[in-house]
């Protein structure tokens, strides 16, 4: 256990924010009922969640296209471990993302039983995103420095938890559902063929028409620039900031000091020793 008052408590080894999650509502996930044709994306926090939410809300709104470019795509595409109340349009979600830990999903998320979409970005970014959304978001605690919140995140006191056990729980698991595993940086790297590798994973064919505007409302600059899919409605506390902050490939290069950065891939190599997927995070543009 750690000490974090009034922003973080931990439910069964994962960490949940206190004024967004409650036990009552976790309790029922294990139970939810996911049907045949639902989506589940699942990322470790500040890995692409929203970008996905965007992608997916447009590759999946068929004749829909006005009304889903008109609502909130966390409405469009909620949140599995956020109770609400059910979104009221024509577009009847059987999208979700989730940060939920493997062992934390509903029950009957299996194979033929819903689809799961796992995004997985480089560590060193993330923990820089969370670093910055942690001083951003008004439901976190500011962090301490830098360097002492590195310790916490690699240690995993952080929001959900150990970004390895996340990744490689998820991973030992894959062959129990249809899953798809992506990188934000292949992602980055090249949108088109991702998007492509989503539509055949969904069994959504869309036209050139189509797969240009889902590439053009994609990027970071049109998302940043859309109300409905930048995030400006939750509440901050710095002016300065903004959810979808930079948007790129190795931002940790212009924070991780050489030692941190030594550390940090001594403690990846201990860690994701016997991972059977080769991550390739740096940029080839
Ligand atoms: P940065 O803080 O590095 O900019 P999440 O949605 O899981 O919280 O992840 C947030 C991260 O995804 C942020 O990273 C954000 O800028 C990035 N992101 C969101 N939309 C994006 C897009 N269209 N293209 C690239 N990155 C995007």
């Amino acid at each position: 256990m750690f000490s974090t008052p009034n922003e973080l408590f931990e439910y069964k080894g994962c960490n949940f924010i206190s004024n967004i999650h409650n036990v009552e509502y976790l309790n029922k996930i294990p139970n939810l009922d996911i049907k045949k044709d639902d989506v589940i994306v699942v990322t470790y926090p500040k890995s692409g969640t929203v970008w996905m939410q965007q992608i997916l809300s447009l590759i999946c709104s068929n004749d829909n296209l006005a009304e889903a470019q008109s609502e909130l795509t966390v409405n469009l595409v909620p949140w599995i471990e956020v109770e609400r109340l059910p979104f009221k349009g024509s577009l009847l979600s059987p999208l979700y993302v989730t940060h939920l830990p493997y062992h934390l999903i509903p029950k009957n998320l299996k194979k033929g039983n819903g689809k799961v979409i796992y995004v997985a970005r480089n560590p060193k970014d993330v923990f820089v995103s969370l670093y910055y959304f942690q001083n951003y978001l008004t439901l976190l605690e500011s962090t301490s420095s830098f360097e002492d919140f590195l310790e916490k995140f690699i240690d995993g006191k952080v929001l959900i938890g150990s970004w390895f056990d996340h990744v490689r729980e998820w991973y030992k698991h894959k062959d129990e559902f249809d899953f798809l595993f992506l990188t934000y940086e292949e992602l980055q790297q090249d949108f088109r063929t991702s998007t492509q590798k989503l539509c055949d994973f969904l069994g959504k064919k869309l036209d050139e028409d189509k797969l240009e505007m889902v590439v053009e409302e994609c990027s970071f600059k049109a998302m940043l620039a859309n109300p409905m899919a930048n995030y400006k409605h939750i509440p901050n506390k710095n002016p300065n900031g903004t959810f979808l902050r930079k948007g790129i490939i190795g931002d940790w290069k212009n924070h991780f000091t050489v030692a941190q950065s030594e550390r940090f891939d001594k403690i990846f190599e201990e860690k994701m020793e016997d991972f059977p997927f080769q991550f390739v995070w740096d940029s080839k543009k």
